[in-house]
């Protein structure tokens, strides 16, 4: 089992998808194991972003990012990460798969729905950065045996 950080970004709130959104996911088969609004500030979002600091777009995606809260998720699952970016999509919506939730709800780089940490290194530290550890809840074996084969999980 894997955890995987997902923000439903300001985008989300503003055009009222964030039940779409997280249907999507519950509707895959992936588990909740946390879940929270949270106000990004300009500290958190250069932690964030690091990779992105130096771009010329940072200061636009910083104050998108700032624009209302959003919606952080700790997602699980069986190959959870690898599975979440699958389905979140190219990062341009209009480059992204239909089927894909970018692909599906937005036309754009930037105001793309969703951030979903890419690697196992990142989800252990976004997850860490955004949750404290006792607002990630142990689900257990609670419905494993419907979402997975014995030997899957
Ligand atoms: P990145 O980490 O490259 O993509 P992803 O979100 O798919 O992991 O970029 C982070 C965010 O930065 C991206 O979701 C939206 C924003 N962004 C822009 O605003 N303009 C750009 O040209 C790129 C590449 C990203």
């Amino acid at each position: 089992m894997e955890r995987t950080l997902v923000l439903l970004k300001p985008s989300t709130i503003q055009r009222q998808l964030c039940g779409e959104i997280i249907s999507r996911f519950e509707k895959k088969g992936l588990r909740i194991a946390g879940m929270k609004m949270m106000q990004l500030d300009d500290k958190i979002l250069e932690a964030h972003y690091a990779h992105l600091v130096g771009k010329p777009f940072f200061p636009a995606l910083k104050a998108s990012m700032m624009k209302t809260p959003v919606v952080a998720m700790c997602l699980e699952g069986v190959d959870a990460i690898a599975v979440v970016r699958f389905i979140t999509g190219y990062t341009n919506g209009r480059k992204a798969d239909p089927g894909t939730i970018r692909g599906d709800y937005c036309m754009s780089n930037q105001q793309n729905i969703v951030h979903a940490s890419d690697s196992p290194e990142a989800a252990e530290a976004e997850l860490a950065r955004f949750f404290k550890p006792e607002e990630i809840y142990n689900l257990g074996d609670l419905n494993l045996d419907r979402l997975y084969a014995i030997d899957e999980n």
